[in-house]
């Protein structure tokens, strides 16, 4: 559990994984406007999915792509400019600024040809970013292999959203597991449930126990199907602009207050 009334110095990493479609990017919204509500700020949040739709949830567009600067970086950079000093500076001014949040969009990976300068600089400037904020939120696309890519020393809390399925879990299970293999040291790995249904099969429940016990998953918690978030999505709504008590909103704090100690 951590302690977040006085601000640390370097950010704590929270990162999302679960197979695709189970809600990551669902549950990333949600926990941006908790941390938000909370005055848990400054927050970094990182679209780290190659098919980038973290900003549409949260009702921001985007222009710059960090993939592209990646690209630009080794033709455009004038005489006389470090290619450090240019990735800063256009990392710095891709970066979207909203209310108690920035987004940055990592965009398609990189084609052939070697970025390995690149990403060495852009790690470095991660790096730097890390001092500025709270919280970093990472999320991304199925497959843990994106998160080896971002560098990041270590993942604080890594929530594993599964959907409500025998297979489902046991995925999450494999991830968690899987994740012993990459560089990065998770700290905790959180299974949540994702769009239950209003009958938790009581097979279900007991598959998800057994999960728990042997693997060093923690159990978040369950969240509902939700009517709201599925109108919000053909609406092309905000979830930050969700009231308090939508059913989501509701369970995703309490998953989300066993693991944050907030002053709210
Ligand atoms: N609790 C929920 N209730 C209703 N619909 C939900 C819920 N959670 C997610 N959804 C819907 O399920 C779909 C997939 O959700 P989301 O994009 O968050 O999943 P994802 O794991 O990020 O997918 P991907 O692997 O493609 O990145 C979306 O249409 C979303 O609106
Ligand atoms: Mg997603």
């Amino acid at each position: 559990m951590y302690q977040t009334s006085s601000r640390p110095k370097r950010a704590k990493v929270l990162a999302m994984a679960g197979k695709g479609g189970t809600g990551k990017t669902t549950i990333c919204a949600l926990l941006i406007k908790y941390l938000v509500e909370r005055g848990q700020t400054p927050v970094l949040a990182v679209d780290a999915d190659a098919n980038a739709n973290l900003n549409e949830l949260l009702g921001l567009s985007v222009e710059t792509y960090i993939g592209e600067l990646k690209d630009r970086m080794k033709t455009e950079t004038p005489p006389g400019m470090t290619k450090r000093d240019y990735m800063e500076i256009y990392i710095n001014r891709a970066i979207i600024e909203a209310n108690g949040f920035d987004l940055v969009v990592m965009g398609q990976p990189e084609g052939p040809g070697c970025y390995c300068m690149a990403n060495s600089i852009l790690a470095e400037v991660m790096e730097g970013l890390a001092q500025s904020y709270r919280y970093i939120l990472v999320d991304n696309e199925a497959g843990m292999e994106h998160l080896s890519r971002l560098n990041l020393r270590k993942i604080h809390i890594l929530f594993v959203v599964s959907d409500p399925s025998s297979r489902g879990v046991l995925t999450a299970a494999r991830i968690a597991d899987l994740t012993k293999s990459l560089k990065v040291e998770v700290g905790h790995k959180v299974l949540i449930v994702n769009r239950m249904p209003n009958n938790l099969p009581a097979r279900l429940e007991d598959q998800i126990q057994e999960v728990v016990k042997k693997t060093d998953l923690l159990f978040g918690g369950y969240v509902p199907a939700s009517e709201r978030i599925f109108q919000s999505e053909i609406q092309q709504e905000s979830l930050l602009n969700l009231p308090t008590d939508t059913d989501v909103v509701q369970t995703t704090q309490q998953i989300f207050d066993k693991f944050f100690v907030t002053s709210q």
